[in-house]
């Protein structure tokens, strides 16, 4: 347990918060730039894939982070309402904006505190990879099942927690090196899959502070499902198409062990 303050966060959210607005400005370039390929090479298509026609449909993108794929989501025609808890994030989401015609309505808000939104307001909840940076992914659950109509999705990713718990590793064929390429990694080793726990590491070698992330395992999320009336219709576990593994063989790893996974559930009606 940790220590909470006056309005529910606790000491380790609050640290949370502050590393993302800490790395903010850094994490806008590499989502800018190419550096990210987990998302545009692996993790884009299925989530586009299993949210279908969005056009019309007003969507919750609930940890957006600088926008990303609300934009994405925007290109396609729904109604976009963007939160992150960071403040910079949401600048910078603003800022990608034409000022002109802004599209989507950024808000620098608590997804575990979505007081603002009236009961049953959206058709669409998406938390792409954001429920692993939320330590009180319940009140996450409630409150997203509160704000979404009945019949509405929620599609939610994380990484996958029963192959990449805290402390997995692929161990190499060589000792004593670091495994990047397919052909140099033996197995993955994974232990101490159930206790829920943090993940502390830096998203890349000089990001000014560390991110922290929360395992749990895959029984968690289903009961915090069950409670909060979602519906879980598909589990997917995305891997990188042929002709990205063809340029990218360090992706290979995906193959052999998942690296996220997507839950696609629907709110049951009451
Ligand atoms: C890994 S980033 C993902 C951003 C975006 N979904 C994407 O895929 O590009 C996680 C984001 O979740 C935000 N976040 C973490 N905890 C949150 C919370 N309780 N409520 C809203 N946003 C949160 C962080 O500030 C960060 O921008």
């Amino acid at each position: 347990m940790t220590e909470r303050d006056g309005i529910g966060r606790s000491s380790l959210a609050e640290e949370g918060a502050a590393s993302w607005e800490a790395i903010a400005d850094g994490w806008a370039e590499r989502m800018r730039t190419d550096t990210d390929f987990s998302r545009k090479l692996v993790l884009d298509a299925p989530h586009l894939a299993l949210l279908g026609d969005v056009a019309g449909k007003h969507v919750l993108d609930a940890g957006c982070g600088e926008g990303r794929f609300a934009r994405m989501l925007a290109d396609r025609g729904a109604r976009v309402t963007a939160i992150d808890l960071s403040r910079r994030m949401i600048e910078l989401g603003r800022e990608s904006e034409s000022a002109d015609t802004p599209t989507i309505e950024f808000h620098e808000m608590n997804m575990c505190d979505l007081s603002a939104f009236g009961d049953e307001s959206f058709d669409v909840v998406v938390a792409y990879l954001t429920i692993i940076d939320v330590e009180d992914y319940e009140s996450a659950f409630a409150q997203i099942s509160r704000v979404l109509r009945p019949g509405g999705q929620f599609l939610f990713s994380i990484v996958h927690p029963c192959f990449y718990p805290p402390g997995a590793e692929w161990e190499p064929r060589k000792p004593g090196t670091f495994p990047i390429l397919d052909k140099d990694k033996r197995y993955l080793k994974v232990d101490n899959y159930f206790p829920a726990r943090e993940l502390r590491f830096r998203m890349w070698p000089t990001a000014p502070a560390e991110t922290i992330n929360f395992h749990r395992p895959l029984s968690d999320y289903a009961r915090v499902c069950r409670q909060n009336g979602f519906l879980i219709r598909e589990m997917a576990e995305p891997v990188p198409s042929d002709e990205v593994l063809a340029r990218r063989d360090d992706l290979r790893a995906h193959l052999r062990a998942p690296y996220f996974l997507i839950f696609d559930c629907a709110k049951a009606a009451a």
